[in-house]
């Protein structure tokens, strides 16, 4: 099934329509070999396929991380211009089961952290749906139960994190590593919560590197900032800036807004803005908040493509777009 997707640039300030089969007739003279040939090769059979009647005149790649290519943004932080984050802001149109198809050749691994949390859970479930991967590991420090035989085949390492370094290889092996670790300053203090949310995460990225994992997604927050005076924007800026300098074949940072979840647990602040928020964002749905489902599915598309730029940096509204290709299967 081929899902049209429309990404709407906000700093080129174009609106980039996508058309495949049945694109207008303008747009498809438009849509050259040559902007084919800036493909991915195992992409340009037609799995997924992407015009732009912009891109495509400028002959400017279609998949992967065109801004960089269109302008070279440089993220503070995240390392040289050349390896520079970039905001997903494009027009792709894609078969996500071939896609699924593609990769699942592959015969790839992966780790999650945090898939007892809610974005864990939903980035495990779309994983173990989709069948992609030919070995999962959650990495956490408790063991999960699972009902659903789907999930028998899960490999789980439980791990002591104030003592990571003794459980090196529990993170060896594994060619794409996911975080969605994290606490709170409420539940954890700011000392606890910056042991979790930058020297657990990046110890975690450290071990995943030397084990040889080439593909790390990070789950950050929406104004991560590493100059920030704000512990929590602060703390999750230099944690990506750390994990950059690493040098991963490819590191994808996701930026959400507000989760948009029913969370199990009680936190009253965050219940009091999703509240709100839920409603504010039907009709500004990238304004402030994000489903909890849009970023799992986000981080699963985004495994599916190859990057073109080592250093990624996906914020809400891009994460929004690519977090709502492909219904359920
Ligand atoms: N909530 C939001 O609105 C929001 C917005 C933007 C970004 N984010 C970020 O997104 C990420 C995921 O958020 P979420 O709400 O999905 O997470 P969550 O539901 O709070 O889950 C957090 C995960 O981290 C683990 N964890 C927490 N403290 C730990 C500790 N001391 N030692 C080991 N593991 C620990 C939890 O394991 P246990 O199940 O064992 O506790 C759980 O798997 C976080 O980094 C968060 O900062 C959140």
């Amino acid at each position: 099934m081929l899902e049209s997707v429309l990404f709407e640039s906000s700093r080129l300030g174009e609106r980039q329509k996508c058309e495949a089969r049945g694109m207008s007739p303008q747009a498809s003279s438009s849509s050259s070999s040559s902007s084919e040939d800036f493909l991915p090769t195992s992409l340009r059979s037609g799995a997924l396929r992407c015009t732009s009647e912009n891109t495509a005149r400028r002959s400017i790649p279609l998949l992967g991380f065109p801004l960089a290519a269109r302008g070279q943004e440089k993220v503070p932080g995240m390392g040289t211009t050349d390896e520079g984050a970039v905001t997903r802001d494009k027009c792709i149109r894609m078969d996500l089961k071939a896609m699924e198809e593609n990769y699942r050749q592959r015969n790839r691994t992966c780790f999650i952290l945090g898939s007892s949390g809610e974005t864990g859970k939903v980035l495990l479930k779309e994983i173990v749906e989709r069948n992609i991967f030919s070995k999962i590991t959650l990495i956490g420090r408790r063991q999960l139960t699972f009902e659903d035989k789907a999930y028998e085949n899960l490999v789980q390492k439980v791990v002591d994190f104030e003592k990571l370094e003794e459980y090196a290889e529990a993170f060896q092996g594994h060619d794409v590593g996911y975080c969605c670790l994290g606490t709170t300053k409420a539940k954890a203090g700011a000392e606890g919560f910056f042991r979790v949310d930058h020297d657990y995460v990046l110890k975690s990225a450290e071990l995943a590197k030397a084990g040889g994992c080439s593909h790390f997604h990070l789950e950050s927050s929406k104004g991560a900032d590493k100059t920030s005076s704000f512990l929590y924007l602060k703390t999750k800026g230099q944690v990506e800036a750390e994990i950059g300098d690493l040098g991963f074949e490819r590191f994808s940072v996701y930026r959400p807004a507000v989760l948009l979840v029913d969370r199990q647990e009680s936190r009253p602040a965050e219940w009091m803005a999703r509240t709100f928020l839920g409603a504010f964002s039907s009709v500004f749905p990238t304004a402030m908040s994000i489903p909890i489902t849009s970023v799992a599915r986000a981080m699963l598309v985004n495994t599916l493509q190859d990057g073109e730029q080592k250093v990624e940096i996906l914020e809400n509204k891009a994460i929004y777009n690519l977090g709502n290709i492909g219904d359920k299967k």
